[in-house]
């Protein structure tokens, strides 16, 4: 079954790299959706994580590293190790390292049969935890990872209800618009998720319980994303979505008094973080 998974990801990242959406890593200014997405998921991690010089962090199915490269750059002096079961997600991961001439170690592995040869102060992932079957053992596998009052954060996206379901019919209409169908691996009823793999319907009360039966020292969790993807978007479509998208950010900031404005209530929310510390 977890063979099956592999070789969808396999031939999504290998698309990827003949797409020109191997990168999607800015600092600021994002242009398309994915790109303010993970700016917004990033400084939000960036925020909660402890500073300390040498942190060792592991980053768990790093697909094309985005995450652990913008908290390098920012944090230099961290070790980073990044592991994935997709061969084409850790050659991508370091292309982008090494186009920023950054250093870390990549590990191509299966969560469920990867063995550390350390442990760490952080432990990160995004948008994988939600395709793990058995969580409560990988739950258990990564706290044995951490060090002493080490701390992982993880970015889930369940399938849930969200803001996305009242944007799917525009989804719907711009696929079959579109002439070049670009990013086939996406599922066929929202346009904003990979397809063909495992999903969990938890919540992110039922994710936060798992993490606390762990026996976590402090375990929270934080709403992320209130805005929908859209996909099959002409380039410049896009862009005007996204500066619509950023012109919400900054009144929700002083509008409504936000301090991290891309955080929101449950109901709309696309994803969630989840905080521990051991
Ligand atoms: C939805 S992608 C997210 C990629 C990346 N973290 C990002 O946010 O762009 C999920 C990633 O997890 C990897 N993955 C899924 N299951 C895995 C497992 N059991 N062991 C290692 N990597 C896994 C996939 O290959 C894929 O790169």
């Amino acid at each position: 079954m977890i063979e099956k998974y592999k070789n969808t990801y396999e031939k999504r990242w290998k698309k990827s790299s003949s797409e020109n959406d191997d990168d999607i890593l800015v600092f600021q200014n994002p242009e398309n959706i994915s790109q303010f997405f993970y700016l917004n998921y990033n400084k939000i991690i960036n925020s909660i994580i402890d500073k300390k010089n040498n942190n060792d962090v592991l980053e768990i199915g790093c697909g094309r590293g985005t995450a652990s490269l913008y908290l390098k750059t920012l944090n230099p002096s961290f070790n980073f190790d990044l592991m994935d079961f997709s061969e084409n997600a850790i050659r991508i991961a370091k292309k982008n390292f090494q186009a920023l001439k950054k250093d870390a170690t990549f590990i191509n592995s299966d969560i469920y049969k990867f063995k550390p040869k350390k442990t760490y102060d952080l432990i990160i992932s995004l948008g994988v935890l939600e395709h793990i079957e058995d969580l409560d053992r990988i739950i258990k596998k990564m706290k044995s990872m951490l060090k002493k009052n080490g701390m992982m954060v993880h970015m889930i996206v369940p399938e849930k209800k969200s803001i996305q379901n009242y944007f799917n019919w525009f989804n719907k209409l711009f696929y079959h618009l579109s002439k070049e169908k670009k990013k086939e691996w996406l599922d066929k009823k929202t346009f904003s998720k990979t397809s063909d793999v495992f999903r969990s319907y938890m919540t992110s009360h039922e994710f936060l319980d798992k993490f606390t039966l762990q026996g976590f020292l402090h375990s929270s969790k934080i709403e992320v994303n209130p805005f929908p993807t859209f996909t099959n978007l002409p380039l410049n479509f896009e862009k005007m979505i996204v500066k619509v998208f950023k012109i919400i950010l900054v009144f929700r900031k002083y509008l409504f008094l936000k301090k991290r404005p891309f955080e929101c209530s449950e109901i709309f929310s696309r994803a969630h973080l989840i905080v521990a510390k051991k």
